[in-house]
């Protein structure tokens, strides 16, 4: 890392955390926590100088090092700095055409083309790819419920890598192999351990403090002249690789291809390389469909397809508890509180949060293999998978 980025780095470290607590602080002890403009304005002001003064001879650097990892992670604390102007109202893509911030764009639009991901920061800027110093991992802000809610994400994260990890096995050795009952167990026990995650986040956090402090950080801001939407957690292979192989979720599906389409660039190359390895793979579903008619009674069938069986559900489960627990506990509810001036972009991705719950909704009911009239889930064919292994 050269020098000018590890000055960056060390800012992000701690002045930069102190002076976005400040403000948290600041907000949050009014009457409306969600009035931004007029508060802490010389906090502002200090930080936005600092962070461009620090930014400024990166810029002049450019990607010169042309090592992966250094410019991931001058791109996530660019990131992490351009976020913060966002949501402390220091730049807001409804009232621009472009960033103000173009020094901050150029570098950013720089390293990203030059790695081949979005040019802002990213789910592993602040989980897979944070790399603790001293027991610390960076964040915005020292407040507790952050520490919660990043590390909630990131143990989550780890368990569908797990649960990825060891489904993309099975089409390697096919679902009549002894060694994919082993493999169904391990994803099987990895996605409960996402739901004990999601649980203690659930048990854990705050609301006010989640919705007012902590999630405005994820709001969509431009670089350059684009808008680039929020990150959220979900953006790793791991997740869609699991949705696709058990065959719950289709790569030609218009509404789920427009969602893997749309994150690719949100993801680490080797996560965007595992993902399209996995689209061409044939799902699970699929080889356990075919085999039905044929191979229904063997021992192989019965025990294979029942774990397979356990493993969706257990996939269903982490996608109910997102959207019926997460979901609606730390963004609708608390949303409905809040003054409509202050509900524009509350979401990540930047669609109104009707709309955004409606289609987040869609995708849990195919993750659940919901029965639904108006949209072709899972459901008939896990059906008759289950009449043909419970008899
Ligand atoms: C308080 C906790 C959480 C809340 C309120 C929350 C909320 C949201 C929302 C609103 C979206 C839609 C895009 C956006 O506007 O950001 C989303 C997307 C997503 N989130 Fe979460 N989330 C939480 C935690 C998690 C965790 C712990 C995981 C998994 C480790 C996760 C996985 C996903 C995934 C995979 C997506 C992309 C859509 C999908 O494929 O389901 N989220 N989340």
């Amino acid at each position: 890392m050269s020098k000018a980025a590890e000055n960056l780095d060390q800012w992000i470290r701690s002045t930069f955390i102190e002076l976005n607590t400040a403000l948290e602080e600041t907000y949050f002890a009014q009457d409306d926590p969600a009035q931004i403009e007029g508060n802490g304005d010389d906090i502002k002001a200090e930080l936005m100088q600092q962070g461009r003064d620090l930014i400024a001879p990166l810029v002049a650097e450019g990607n010169t090092e042309q090592r992966f990892e250094s410019a991931f992670d001058v791109l996530g604390n660019l990131g992490f700095f351009l976020a913060a102007l966002r949501r402390h109202e220091l730049t807001n893509p409804e009232r621009e055409d472009e960033s103000p911030f173009k020094d901050c764009s150029a570098l950013g639009m720089h390293i990203a083309a030059s790695i081949g991901v979005a040019p802002r920061f990213a789910t592993a800027h602040l989980t897979t790819q944070n790399r603790a110093i001293n027991g610390v991992q960076k964040s915005f802000t020292s407040l507790k419920d952050e520490k919660i809610f990043n590390e909630c994400n990131l143990y989550g994260i780890l368990a569908f890598k797990r649960a990825g990890v060891a489904l993309m096995r099975i089409p390697g050795i096919g679902v009549s192999a002894p060694a994919t009952a082993l493999l169904l167990e391990e994803a099987k026990a990895a996605l409960e351990q996402v739901a004990q995650h999601n649980k203690t986040l659930f048990d854990k956090m705050d609301v006010a403090r989640f919705f007012f402090c902590i999630r405005p950080y994820y709001k969509p801001y431009r670089v350059g002249k684009e808008i680039y939407r929020g990150a959220n957690a979900g953006d790793f292979a791991e997740i869609n690789e699991i949705d696709l192989l058990l065959g719950l979720c289709r790569g030609n599906d218009p509404h789920y291809a427009q969602i893997l389409e749309e994150k690719i660039l949100f993801m680490m190359p080797d996560d965007q390389r595992s993902l399209r390895k996995c689209l061409s793979m044939k799902p699970l579903l699929d080889e356990f469909m075919e085999a039905l008619p044929h191979h229904a009674k063997e021992e192989w069938f019965q025990r294979n397809c029942m774990l397979f069986l356990e493993v969706c559900e257990a996939h269903g489960r982490t996608a109910a508890q997102h959207q019926n627990m997460l979901v609606k506990k730390y963004i609708e509810k608390p949303a409905d509180g809040v003054n409509e001036r202050h509900l524009k972009q509350i979401t990540a991705s930047g669609p109104p949060l009707p709309a955004l719950v409606k289609s987040l909704q869609h995708l849990r009911d195919l993750r659940m293999a919901a029965r639904r009239d108006d949209i072709e889930t899972a459901f008939p064919k896990l059906e008759k998978l289950r009449k043909a292994v419970t008899g």
